[in-house]
Parts: C-alpha cells; sequence; structure tokens
C-alpha cells in the first residue's frame, strides 16, 4: 500500500473526533453528567450524518478512552448502558445510508452484553462502502502501538521495515492517516488518541462542549482544514513550483 496524502483543498480522507464536554454540558445545566453523555450522543448522531452527507469517507470517534476507566464505576456504567442501546438504536440507519461501523479498543474487559451489541453490529453493517465509522472504546493510542508492536515483533518476518507496514498492525489497518483532528470542550490535549495515525493532523480545537456542536460548526471545521496548506515537511507549491503532495515514497 502506499503513503497516501491528502492535497491542500481536498476533501479530508480521514476525520477523528475527540467529543469532549458532555459532563461540564450537563453541570452548567444543573443535569447528571449521564444526562450530559445522552446529550452528547444526539450531537454524535448529526456530525455521523453531516460528515456522511459530505463524502467523507473514514470518521473516527473517541468515545470511552483507556484512561476513562478511572471514573466512578456509576457513571462507567450509565456509559455502557447507553452505548448499548445506541448501537441498537442508530444501527439501522447506519445501514440504511451504507455506513460500515467498527469498533477499535480492547474491548475484553467490557460487559458481554456491550461485546455481543458490538460483534452484532460490526457484521450487520460489514460491506458497507458509503463511509467507514469507527468508535474508539477502551482505546489508547499506546495500548494501540504496544498491541501492534506484540503482533508485529511475534511475526518476526524480515522486509517489514516500513512505517506502512507497521501501521497495518494498528487497530486502524486499512484507513488513511488522520487528516483533520476535532477537539471539542476547550482543552488542547490529544487525551491518548491516534498517537501513530495523527501524525500529520491538522489540529482543530473548538471551546463548544460536544452537545451543543451543530453542523454549522462543523462545517467551519471543515472550511477551515480545506484552507489549510500542507507541507508534511517540504516548501510550499509556490516557493518551489513542483507538486506538494506527493508521497516520497510513494
Ligand atoms: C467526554 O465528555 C465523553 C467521555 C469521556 C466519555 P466528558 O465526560 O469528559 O465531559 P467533561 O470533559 O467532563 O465535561
Ligand atoms: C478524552 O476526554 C476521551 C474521550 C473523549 C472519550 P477526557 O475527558 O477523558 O480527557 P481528559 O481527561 O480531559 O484528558
Ligand atoms: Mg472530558
Amino acid at each position: 500500500m502506499p503513503v497516501t496524502r491528502t492535497p491542500t483543498g481536498a476533501l479530508p480522507a480521514h476525520v477523528a473526533i475527540i467529543m469532549d464536554g458532555n459532563g461540564r454540558w450537563a453541570e452548567a445545566r444543573g443535569l447528571s453528567r449521564s444526562e450530559g453523555h445522552r446529550a452528547g450522543l444526539e450531537a454524535t448522531r448529526q456530525a455521523v450524518r453531516f460528515f456522511a452527507e459530505q463524502g467523507v469517507r473514514a470518521l473516527t470517534l473517541f468515545a470511552f478512552s483507556s484512561e476513562n476507566w478511572g471514573r466512578p464505576q456509576e457513571e462507567i456504567d450509565a456509559l455502557f448502558d447507553l452505548f448499548v442501546s445506541a448501537i441498537e438504536a442508530e444501527l439501522p440507519e447506519l445501514v440504511e445510508r451504507g455506513i460500515a461501523l467498527t469498533f477499535i479498543g480492547d474491548r475484553a474487559s467490557f460487559p458481554t452484553a456491550l461485546q455481543a451489541r458490538m460483534s452484532e453490529a460490526e457484521q450487520a453493517s460489514a460491506g458497507n462502502e458509503q463511509m467507514r465509522l469507527v468508535v474508539a472504546l477502551g482505546y489508547g493510542g499506546r495500548w494501540d502501538i504496544l498491541q501492534a508492536a506484540r503482533r508485529w515483533a511475534a511475526e518476526g518476518d524480515e522486509g517489514r521495515d516500513s512505517e506502512v507496514e507497521f501501521a497495518s498492525y494498528l487497530s486502524t489497518a486499512g484507513m488513511p492517516d488522520v487528516d483533520l483532528l476535532i477537539r471539542t470542550g476547550g482543552e488542547r490535549r490529544i487525551s491518548n488518541f491516534l498517537l501513530w495515525q495523527a501524525a500529520y493532523a491538522e489540529l482543530l480545537f473548538l471551546e463548544a462542549f460536544w452537545p451543543e456542536v451543530t453542523a454549522t460548526e462543523l462545517e467551519q471545521g471543515l472550511a477551515w482544514y480545506t484552507s489549510r496548506q500542507r507541507r508534511f515537511g517540504r516548501l510550499s507549491t509556490a516557493s518551489t513550483g513542483t507538486a506538494n503532495n506527493e508521497a516520497p515514497h510513494a
């Protein structure tokens, strides 16, 4: 597989979102954190529709991190219940829209009912080609790199020494690198999300809490992204007169 680089001005091939701020959104309204997560689900539904309609081919959403296991059990349980009901409720529309849903992360510690819904949804939507929707659950960027490195070392073939080959062991195998990484909720950090995959992503930090993010804001985000000049370490097209976005090793 060649190294692919999305050219300046083109639609991002892969958008990733750190959907942050549900709890603070709820607390500001005198609601419980769980109610904030429920409101976040509505924003998630709108975002999936928006990016699918724009023609973005891959969307990865951070819904539960490796570190979120450190939250109170009550909040974790409420989140898992929400994930189960959300998968059941949303699957028909996703299938209708031709969206393939998969999950990345360490699911071994999840309740069996949730694991079952995840597998069923993956099977029911496999082969859909309009958009790939990836939900990161129990996911950490370091976990991902470590599990890839373990399998890479165990296979031990010689000649598998390129970054492209290594990426095929990550949980995002077969997906393009992240072009646009959006984080809502005002924090400016990666919080152990797609560490390898977002190496050259354009970073967009929005002040809005996730439940209040609208399609208009996402549209502005896409417009901002397409105005970025993506140099990938090289010089701008204007100053060299050469094409800027061809991958050097392709
Ligand atoms: C993000 O919202 C959703 C999850 C981490 C599950 P938060 O729950 O982190 O909301 P804030 O950041 O506390 O407002
Ligand atoms: C990142 O948000 C994880 C998810 C959105 C699932 P957090 O709220 O967990 O991140 P920190 O604690 O602010 O870094
Ligand atoms: Mg948070």
